[in-house]
């Protein structure tokens, strides 16, 4: 069994294949945290607590005269609130009485096999024959009688925990509940340093890498969605961990909305982990007798630095996230209208357009936004789920029915959670937008949200949808999101429950998605947020890939590919080929370059094959034929980031290993050409080094050892923004 209790001592010990994490009940009956790392033995490590009393510390009341024993400077699992622990708390609430303590302390525990689910959140689940188990920990208030369940999945062969909490009033009277982190994770030093994943529309998932300091360090989103400025994701590492080496913690939230990540060094420069839905405008009202689920974090932990703690994630999120046959399954090449043709088009120049794609290898046609109501520019029409007469008068069924008969796939656009003042659908339900009573709303790209925390509002969004995908004719769905909440007032909730309205839309969110992605297994759901603003875990388990950006720039593409590598696995990352000069950023770079970049994610094209010459056409068929041949590499390899697009290097580099070690696929992007003479390697890693491996491009025949020692020297003409491809399969010795 992966989780043991040993009940002379009253320690909890989790194992996965690499990793031990460790609690213990105290003599007072607080939870405390022990450990986390690398794999240990010993039973009981909780002499890492000193004894020492901390002055100016508070001890709880149970300690009676022992100075040592304090909530702030014992280790904790699930911290207390306003009894003497000043750290970021676990929880905040307010109780029926008007105080604000929390203190749990354990009532119970029970351990079983497989993992746990939660009823109304997004969570991991083991497969078919993966062993997986549960621990839950109950934590009750000996006053007030709340509680918390605290739940624990183990992954073991993937050495991935996670963690999630259920809190119940078993209180005299209503409670309202401020504050409540997933997870939370006490060090007994500090000397992090923090990496996580900022940016903006066109800029997604930069990495940011720096020191803890002394403080609260925070990242988070209030935008009611993950959002593209701060990922709901982080690691903590040593100062000198890197890819092959180190220490790596992380943290990643399966959810979708307001989040908070602290990393808080506190003044005995001990550094708790707190991580969960973001305080701001949150307060939930729960009757006695009534319960909250917070939603579940993803833990793992690497003691061979960075590659192992991204390969851990990618495993599980390729995994153990989505239920989707897709997910399993060659992905269709995609040829998506927006960036060709935005608004303006008719059935005939689509058609047209789908057949030439075939030209280029794509097996599928996406209509991207402007087929429906009188959608023909960003300030009407969304909403109304119906075709534009004007643009398709033969419907969607037919229209599809069209591409079908080339023998391609179709796919539609939706941004189901959002509406146009100017549509049919707001004319109808003013009132089924987030907007506050006596004040008019923000608009972003001329549109409002839709009020997702209601039931009514979700069940007709649901039918409007369902009811385009089941006439028929439809193969994929890109599921936009193309502005952030604010206004958050719901007109269907009382003044005094308005701050539940964030997590409430996330509810209503999950629960639609359930409502049409689950009931249509046939259809790949593709995710999409103004590019890639919510491109995270509780995604995940919908879509089986996400649009990773708008920018579709090829050497953008290498930062934004590169930080989201750092947890998502390549095969969730729409990745297309565009023309140039780049609609956003004007640069000119070669169709291979191009190419290259698009096969780090799931390939396509955005663009019009018509306006490109027949070389033009060729040569990007050629792409697609090679991408078809190492897509199974592709998804599902060890991806290994070779060298970062932030550092001053010559080129970017990035490697997929298949998981038996035989085969290789090496891909790099020229960036600085000042330096035109040096001598370049690309250093390889994840090669069996006392095996040959021969690379088709050089003729060559190389250990693993000298490939990952020495390297591929990288030829000496080199223009900025040039490709390299190699592909390594392993051989016997000659
Ligand atoms: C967002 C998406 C684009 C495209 C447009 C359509 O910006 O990221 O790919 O679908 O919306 O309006």
């Amino acid at each position: 069994m992966s989780i043991t209790y040993n009940q002379s001592n009253r320690v909890f010990t989790l194992q996965t294949k690499s990793s031990t994490y460790q609690m213990k009940i105290s003599e007072h009956g607080h939870l405390l945290h022990l450990y986390y790392g690398k794999s240990i033995l010993d039973a009981d490590v909780s002499y890492l607590i000193p004894n020492v009393i901390r002055s100016h510390e508070s001890n709880p009341a149970e300690a009676g005269e022992d100075r040592v024993y304090s909530l702030c400077a014992y280790p904790q699992e699930f911290s207390s609130n306003d009894v003497g622990d000043y750290r970021v708390p676990s929880i905040e609430l307010v109780n029926f009485d008007g105080s604000y303590a929390f203190v749990g302390k354990y009532h119970s525990h029970k351990i079983v096999h497989g993992k746990y689910q939660l009823s109304a959140l997004p969570t991991l689940f083991a497969g078919a024959n993966e062993k997986a188990d549960t621990l839950e920990i109950v934590l009750e208030d000996e006053i007030t009688h709340v509680s918390v369940k605290l739940l624990y999945g183990v992954f073991e062969g993937k050495d991935i925990i996670t963690r999630a909490v259920i809190l119940c009033n078993g209180s005299q009277g209503e409670l309202r509940l401020q504050r409540l982190m997933s997870a939370s994770i006490d060090f007994m030093t500090d000397g992090f340093d923090m990496i996580d994943l900022f940016g903006h529309h066109y800029f997604e998932r930069q990495t940011d890498r720096r020191p803890l300091s002394h403080g609260i360090n925070e990242i988070g989103s209030f935008r009611g969605a993950s959002g593209h400025f701060h990922n709901p994701f982080a690691i903590l590492c040593d100062r000198k961990t890197d890819e092959d080496q180190g220490n790596a913690y992380g943290f990643a939230l399966m959810y979708s909305g307001n989040f908070v990540f602290d990393a808080e060094v506190d003044g005995y420069s001990q550094t708790r982990v707190a991580m969960g839905i973001h305080p701001k405008q949150f307060e939930f009202r729960l009757a006695k007798g009534e319960c909250f689920e917070a939603p579940e974090v993803v833990l793992s932990y690497s003691a061979n630095g960075l590659s192992k703690l991204s390969h851990n994630f990618h495993d599980i999120f390729r995994e153990n996230a989505c239920e989707s046959r897709f997910v399993h399954e060659e992905r269709p090449i995609l040829l998506n209208s927006w960036e060709p043709f935005r608004f303006t088009f008719d059935s005939e120049q689509l058609i047209k357009t789908a057949k030439l794609s075939q030209k280029l290898g794509a097996d599928m046609f996406v209509l991207d936004d402007g087929w429906f109501g009188t959608r023909n520019d960003e300030t009407s029409g969304l909403g109304d789920w119906v075709a534009n007469a004007q643009k398709l008068p033969e419907g969607i069924p037919a229209f599809a029915e069209k591409i079908h008969s080339m023998g391609m796939k179709f796919g539609l656009w939706f941004e189901p959670e959002m509406v146009n003042e100017d549509s049919d659908l707001y004319r109808a339900h003013p009132d089924w937008c987030l907007r506050i009573p006596g004040r008019a709303p923000s608009r972003s790209r001329h549109q409002l949200c839709l009020d997702l925390s209601r039931p009514d509002v979700c069940d007709y969004l649901m039918k409007a949808v369902n009811s385009v995908l089941d006439s028929g004719g439809v193969d994929y769905v890109k599921w936009d999101y193309n502005r952030y909440v604010c206004d958050v007032y719901s007109q269907y909730y009382p003044a005094d429950r308005q701050g539940e309205i964030y997590h409430r839309y996330m509810l209503g969110l999950y629960r639609l998605l359930d409502g049409i992605i689950k009931t249509h297994p046939d259809i790949l759901f593709e995710g999409c947020s103004g590019g890639g603003g919510r491109f995270d875990g509780a995604m995940l388990t919908y879509f089986p890939q996400i649009w990773c950006s708008d920018n579709t720039d090829a050497p953008s593409r290498l930062t934004i590919q590169y930080g989201t590598s750092f947890a998502y696995p390549v095969c969730t990352m729409g990745a297309h080929v565009s023309v140039c000069p780049n609609k956003k950023t004007k640069r000119t770079v070669p169709w291979e370059t191009r190419a290259v970049t698009a096969m780090h994610g799931t390939f396509g094209y955005e663009l019009d094959p018509a306006k490109m010459s027949e070389q033009e056409i060729a040569a990007c068929a050629e792409y697609t034929a090679f991408y078809k041949k190492h897509r199974e590499l592709i998804a599902n390899g060890d991806y290994y980031r070779l060298s970062s697009p932030y550092d001053d290097s010559i080129f970017t580099a990035w490697q997929f290993v298949s998981k038996d070690k035989s085969e290789s696929l090496v891909f790099a992007v020229t960036q600085d050409i000042s330096i035109l003479d040096q001598n370049c390697y690309i250093h390889l890693r994840g090669l069996e080094s006392d095996h040959f491996y021969r690379i088709k491009q050089t003729g060559r025949t190389l250990s693993g050892a000298a490939l990952a020692h020495i390297g591929i020297l990288l030829p000496h003409t080199r223009p900025q923004y040039s490709a390299f491809v190699f592909e390594l399969k392993k051989i016997e010795r000659e």
